[in-house]
C-alpha cells in the first residue's frame, strides 16, 4: 500500500518535519518478519542507525525484531524501546570501554568484533565483571557492492572488519581468552544493494570460509550474520512501497550452505524504514534566475543530508499544486552551495507556501540531521497522531 499524505492536516503544522506513515511501517515490518520466518533459523535485527526515533523504535520492537547497534547510545535506545538484550548485536570499529561495559552489563546477545585490540578490551572488561561475552568476528569478505563508494564497506581497503589473512590469528586469540566465547562470523558488504548477485557473491565467500574452518579446525560456528544492505526504489516509492523481502531471503536460503542448526542473522535498516518516511517542507520562495528557476525550501541539507553527501536521488513532490510541470533546482536555505536537493527536475509549477514532500526519507534522514546554521532538528509527526 503506497504512502498516504494527509495534506489538509499538514497545513496547520510548522515545517519542516519528518512524516511517518505508521500503516506502511507496520506492513513493511510484517512483510520482513513473515518472509524471514519461512526459513528456519533466520533472524532479523533492525539496524538502528537508519532511524532511532524512539516512537518508531517502539513500533519496530512490537514486530519482534532484534536490533543491530553501532554505539552505546544505540544499545540504550534499543533497550529503552523494549527490544530484549538477547536480540541485540553490537558492531562498530571503535567501541569505547564505556560502551562495551554498557553492553556487557545489559547482557546483549553478541559483539561483532572488528580488530584484535577490541577483542583484548572486551576480555578485560568481561573479566572484571566475571561474565563471558559472546562475539562474532567481522570478516571483510572482499565483495564489492555496486553502490556509492561512500557506503561500500565490504572491500579490503575499508576500515571495517578483519581481513581474510588475519582470521586464524583472531580465532586463536579469542579461543585463548576465558571471558570471550566465539559464537559466529559477521559480514556486511554495503548498502542500497538492489542486485541480488552481490548477496550471492557474499554467500559464496561465506561458504568457502565455512568449509575452510571446518576442514582446518573442525570448527562450525552456530551464528552467521550476513549484515544488511537491501536497497529500496528511490525512483518509484509508490510502485515499490515494500521491498522484495521474499526474493532477498530466498537468495540467502538458496545460496548459503549451512551446517545443521546454524542460525542466520540479518541487519536491515534502509529497507525497513525508508519508504514510510518523507521530509515535508514548504516552498519559502520561488526565484527566477537568468536560465534557471529555484524552489527554495524551508528544509535544507541539515535536515536531509543524503543528496548533498552522496548525490542521492529522492523524489520531490508538490502536495499542493496540480499545475503543469516546470523545471526547477530545489534547494535549501543553508549557506553552502552543496545545499541542493536536485537540479533541473520537472515538478508541478510551484508557488511560495506550497507544501512539498521529499520521498523515501525514513532511513538516514532524521537520523543524520544536524544543527548547522543554528537550525532546529526537524520534528517527527506520525500518521496515527493526526
Ligand atoms: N550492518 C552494518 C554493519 C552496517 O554498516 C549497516 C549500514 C547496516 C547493517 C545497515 O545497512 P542497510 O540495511 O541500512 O543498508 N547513510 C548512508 C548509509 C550508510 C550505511 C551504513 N551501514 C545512506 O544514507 O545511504
Amino acid at each position: 500500500m503506497a504512502m498516504k499524505f494527509p495534506v489538509e492536516a499538514f497545513s496547520s503544522i510548522e515545517t519542516p518535519f519528518y512524516y511517518y506513515d505508521v500503516d506502511l511501517l507496520k506492513e513493511t515490518l510484517a512483510a520482513a518478519q513473515r518472509e524471514a520466518a519461512r526459513y528456519e533459523g533466520f533472524h532479523v535485527h533492525y539496524a538502528i542507525k537508519a532511524n532511532f526515533n524512539p516512537r518508531l523504535l517502539q513500533i519496530v520492537a512490537e514486530s519482534g525484531m532484534g536490533a543491530d547497534c553501532v554505539s552505546g547510545g544505540e544499545v540504550r535506545a534499543a533497550l529503552d524501546a523494549g527490544i530484549p538484550a538477547e536480540k541485540v548485536v553490537f558492531a562498530g570499529v571503535g567501541k569505547t570501554d564505556k560502551e562495551i561495559a554498557l553492553a556487557l552489563d545489559a547482557g546483549i546477545f553478541c559483539f561483532n568484533v572488528e580488530s584484535l585490540p577490541e577483542v583484548e578490551a572486551i576480555e578485560h572488561l568481561a573479566a572484571q565483571r566475571g561474565v563471558v561475552a559472546q562475539v562474532a568476528v567481522r570478516i571483510n569478505p572482499n565483495v564489492g557492492a555496486h553502490t556509492h563508494s561512500n557506503i561500500t564497506t565490504g572491500l579490503a581497503e575499508n576500515k571495517f572488519g578483519i581481513n581474510y589473512e588475519q582470521i586464524d590469528e583472531v580465532i586463536d586469540l579469542i579461543c585463548s581468552m576465558p571471558h570471550i566465547k566465539l559464537v559466529g562470523m559477521h559480514f556486511h558488504i554495503g548498502s542500497q544493494i538492489l542486485v541480488m548477485d552481490d548477496f550471492i557473491a557474499l554467500c559464496g565467500r561465506i561458504n568457502e570460509l565455512q568449509e575452510l574452518l571446518h576442514e582446518t579446525r573442525g570448527l562450525v560456528l552456530p551464528h552467521i550474520n550476513v549484515g544488511g544492505g537491501l536497497g529500496i526504489r528511490y525512483d518509484a516509492p509508490d510502485k515499490y512501497p515494500v521491498p522484495d523481502f521474499d526474493l532477498y531471503f530466498a537468495t540467502y536460503a538458496n545460496n548459503l550452505k549451512l551446517y545443521p542448526g546454524q542460525q542466520v542473522h540479518f541487519e536491515l535498516g534502509r529497507s525497513i524504514v525508508a519508504q514510510c518516511g518523507a521530509l515535508i517542507a514548504r516552498a519559502t520562495y520561488v526565484k527566477k534566475g537568468t536560465c534557471k528557476q529555484f524552489i527554495i525550501l524551508d528544509a535544507g541539507m541539515n535536515d536531509l543530508v543524503r543528496p548533498a553527501l552522496y548525490d542521492a536521488y529522492h523524489r520531490i513532490e508538490n502536495l499542493t499544486s496540480q499545475k503543469p510541470d516546470g523545471v526547477y533546482d530545489v534547494v535549501g536555505p543553508v549557506c553552502e552551495s552543496s545545499d541542493v536537493f536536485c537540479k533541473d527536475r520537472r515538478i508541478p509549477e510551484t508557488q511560495r507556501g506550497d507544501i512539498m514532500a521529499i520521498r523515501s526519507a525514513g532511513a538516514y534522514g532524521e537520523a543524520m540531521a544536524f544543527g548547522y546554521n543554528c537550525r532546529e532538528i526537524p520534528k517527527a509527526v506520525f500518521s496515527t497522531e493526526l
